[in-house]
């Protein structure tokens, strides 16, 4: 069994933390990790937490984000991965597993790394941009799944999608409960840790009110006979169609592209770190194409789905998908950013323990 001291390892550490600030859906962190000391082998496993399962796609996105993070911070350690395991979960869950062997470079403390410094900004982005930042995020590339930067009247197309989507995500009770179960309200440490804050939503005077209301499925379903939800739609996609600049991760739709999604994604995310600038993704077309695959989009909404489908496989290929959306600029403002659960609470349990 793991002993918790072992743990801290300063490189160990290090590596676990960088994985773990990783962005992921309603800040679920589907993740933990485990050091054996005898061979000296970090493994990480997916973990349900929150709403989404194991294998669903988003978390798959979630696990390949904290996997390009681990990459980033190995070769920042100087250390090489190249045996190292990084894929969707096998039957014992594991994402990412290898050795962490070798002189590692010192930790410079006063250094913020790159991955730290990322986070979700949820305010309105100024409507100029630099014309080299397109360029640079379309080499972002993991495997067959790649970027398409989007501009113009591109992205008036793209919001329209997302608009679509969401009119449709609002009419899902287990897309609105799964979100409105991952809400934190309080002040302590832990609810920025835990779950996503409404602090960092950049909601409008009144708006958590709202939230708390809308969070309730029946009082949802009320408000949506007076079709409240083309009104909520219409408000997530309002940020998105003034943006600057809009990424779309572009792959397979196979379960091993998920994962490369999402190292994809978090490329893009570093690069825009990087650059100075800030993203917000934009789960919702992701999430609905996966619900038609999955069978559980709501009856009603179906036809709508449908079209929606074919109207993004005749702009990317039947072949193809829409992993996510993000929306890329220079923020108007600074905002309260998601924290993490502490290293002992990302430690898997003793039964997986080697
Ligand atoms: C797969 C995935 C989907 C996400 N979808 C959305 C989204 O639709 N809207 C949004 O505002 N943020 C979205 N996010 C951002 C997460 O909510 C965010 O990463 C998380 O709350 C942690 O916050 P941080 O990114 O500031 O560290 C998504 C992140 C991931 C990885």
């Amino acid at each position: 069994m793991i002993s918790t001291p072992k743990l801290y390892i300063p490189e160990v550490a290090f590596l676990i933390e960088a994985a773990g600030s990783a962005p992921s859906a309603d800040n679920s962190q589907p993740w933990c990790f485990d050091w054996d000391n005898n061979t000296s082998t970090l493994t990480g496993r997916v973990r349900r937490r929150g709403g989404f399962p194991a294998d669903y796609h988003a978390t798959r996105l979630a696990l390949g984000a904290a996997a390009e993070n681990l990459v980033w911070a190995m070769q920042s350690l100087g250390l090489d991965m190249a045996s190292w395991y990084l894929g969707i979960p096998d039957e014992d869950g594991v994402f990412a597993r290898g050795p962490v062997t070798g002189q590692a470079n010192a930790i410079e403390p006063s250094n913020t790394p790159l991955w730290k410094l990322r986070h979700t900004n949820r305010l309105p982005y100024r409507p100029e941009i630099a014309p080299d930042v397109a360029h640079r995020l379309a080499a972002c590339q993991v495997n067959n799944v790649g970027v398409r930067t989007i501009m113009g009247a591109g992205i008036r197309q793209t919001a329209d999608w997302v608009r679509q989507a969401s009119e449709i995500r609002f009419q899902t009770r287990e897309a609105n409960e799964w979100f409105a179960a991952s809400l934190r309200y309080g002040d302590s440490p832990e609810d920025f840790a835990s779950g996503l804050h409404v602090d960092t939503l950049a909601l409008p005077p009144g708006g958590v009110g709202l939230l708390k209301l809308m969070s309730d499925w029946n009082r949802l379903q009320w408000l949506n006979r007076i079709r409240a939800y083309k009104l909520f739609a219409a408000i997530e996609a309002a940020n998105f169609q003034k943006a600057p600049l809009v990424v779309a991760i572009i792959g397979s739709s196979d379960h091993a592209a998920a994962f490369d999604a999402g190292r994809c994604l978090q490329q893009v995310w570093l690069s825009v770190t990087e650059q100075g600038l800030s993203a917000q993704p934009y789960y919702v077309v992701a999430d609905l194409l996966n619900r038609l695959e999955l069978n559980s989009v709501p009856e009603q909404c179906i036809p709508h789905a449908l079209a929606l489908q074919n109207r993004v496989r005749s702009e990317y290929g039947h072949e193809n998908t829409v992993h996510c959306l993000l929306r890329i600029g220079k923020p108007i403002g600074v905002i309260k950013v998601s924290g993490r659960l502490p290293l002992n609470e990302i430690i898997c349990s003793a039964a997986h323990t080697n």
